[in-house]
């Protein structure tokens, strides 16, 4: 039986301490282990979890100073119901990290070993999330609870006046299956993917959250393993949108819903100040097609309005926040080419171009779908050849401005820098990418991450200019 809804009160994730700084560096450590928690209130389950927690702890970091993390595995040598031995690789989504520290599938830290992590924080401020990556397991080790979020921060969006502090809060959406005694269930469904009948924000259940009457800035990342959402409130208050996966939009966007695939973050500002006291407003998932749906999956969590005092400072929405938004400053004349990637099924398998993640290994990881040159702007245009199904593109490493879907424009919510995007049934999404400041071979996969682990991962490589 499910929960009532809205008996939880909302968590957030703690910040984690560095364990040591220097002059531009902090270092972190963190161990990934074995616990037990309730995301349904009452009935515990075991999880993994970076520090024993999911989410795990949120890691703060500062543009211009460096991150190193020992990330520790210390998970049993094998899952307790699905046998597999749990060999971990963490990846850094949304960070333009060298590829020795991006999180390659391949790269994996066995139970018992652990590996530093050096992150550059070059980038402008933006939520990152860490997450497991480890080749063929990620569903099953992300599911566990291997997932937390990585705030990183700029002298831009501390001098906005958007909501701060206790007003900005992270929403980190996943779904669950549970058996009667908390045993978690990874119902795939026809290898499509995973959905749970359990919707969970930070943790909990459909949690509550008392607002008070002014604006909040929401940080939402769909955690989820194969779950596309689409947000809306019960009341049809608007949400505006600030920022993408890369960052701040060069300027607000209001919507009342728009969709979120797994692995992409929105953050939108919320305002409150309309309430009544007492009044109760839902977050509502119009679920986009090809979810499976159950009783529960349209509600997602409440914000109960209260009459409290606030400070009235940080509380806007200024009508430029960041007109430099580097991949929303790239001109598409500047693109010197086009290329194609089909995502497609093929006996069973999930594959790019023909190709998985096995064959990328079998190459001994010479196999590279494309190769930019460093300092190059191309067009990549995603086709969706699988039917029906849809497919999260996540491009490592980068960060790219969508074109087009469908020769149509994008998403209101869309138009800001991004590094994953919706790819629908029968969907060809063409966006734009500069390959600058590295070079190496990083991955493209689909996030929906049962497509990723059987086998729809391949990758590219940014190479030298020729001289
Ligand atoms: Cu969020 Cu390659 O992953
Ligand atoms: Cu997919």
């Amino acid at each position: 039986a499910l929960p009532a809804p809205f008996s939880a009160p909302l968590g957030v994730p703690p910040v984690l301490a560095p364990v040591r700084q220097d002059a531009d560096t902090d270092y972190y450590r963190v161990t990934m282990r074995e616990s037990t928690t309730e995301v349904v209130p009452g009935l515990r389950s075991p999880v993994w979890g970076y520090e024993g927690i999911a989410p795990g702890p949120t890691i703060r970091a500062v543009q211009g100073r460096k991150v190193v993390a020992r990330f520790v595995n210390e998970l049993p040598a094998t899952h307790p119901q699905w046998g597999y031995a749990p060999w971990t690789s963490v990846h850094l989504h949304g960070s333009a990290s060298l590829p020795q520290h991006d999180g390659y599938a391949s790269d994996i830290t066995n139970p018992g070993q652990y590996k530093d992590y050096r992150y550059p924080n070059w980038q402008p401020a933006r939520t990152l999330w860490y997450h497991d990556h480890g080749a063929h397991h990620t569903a099953e080790n992300v599911y566990m609870g291997l997932a937390g979020l990585y705030l990183l921060t700029d002298p831009l969006e501390q001098s906005l006046p958007l909501p701060k502090g206790e007003f900005d809060v992270p929403l980190v959406v996943t779904d669950h299956m549970f058996t009667t005694d908390g045993v978690p269930l990874l119902n795939i469904v026809e290898g499509k993917g995973a959905w749970g009948d359990v919707v969970a924000v930070n943790g909990r259940a459909w949690p509550v959250l008392r607002v008070k009457r002014r604006k909040y800035r929401f940080r939402i990342l769909n955690a989820s393993i194969s779950r596309s959402y689409r947000w809306s409130f019960s009341d049809g208050t608007p949400m505006t949108v600030v920022a993408t996966d890369a960052g701040l939009v060069p300027s607000p966007t209001v919507v009342r819903d728009f969709r979120h695939s797994s692995a992409e973050r929105y953050e939108v500002v919320v305002d409150f100040s309309r309430h009544r006291p007492g009044q109760r407003v839902v977050l509502r998932n119009i679920s986009p097609p090809k979810n499976v749906d159950y009783a529960r999956t349209g509600t997602v969590m409440a914000f109960d309005v209260v009459d409290d005092p606030f400070p009235t400072t940080d509380n806007a929405v200024p009508d430029v926040l960041f007109p430099e938004q580097p991949a929303m400053n790239v001109p598409e004349g500047a693109a010197l080419r086009t290329r194609r990637f089909r995502l497609h099924r093929q006996n069973g398998l999930w594959k790019i171009n023909g190709t998985t993640w096995d064959d990328v290994v079998r190459s001994g990881f010479r196999k590279v779908l494309a190769d930019p040159r460093l300092d190059d702007v191309e067009v990549w245009e995603l086709v969706n050849e699988s039917g029906g199904w849809f497919h999260p593109v996540h491009i490592h490493f980068v960060d790219f401005r969508v074109l087009s879907r469908n020769g149509l424009p994008p998403a209101p919510h869309e138009c800001g820098g991004k590094d994953v995007v919706y790819l629908g049934p029968a969907e060809t999404v063409r966006v734009l990418v500069k390959f600058e400041r590295g070079r190496g071979r990083y991955m493209m996969h689909c996030h929906n991450l049962v497509h990723e682990d059987h086998d729809m991962m391949a990758q590219f490589e940014i190479v030298d200019p020729a001289v």
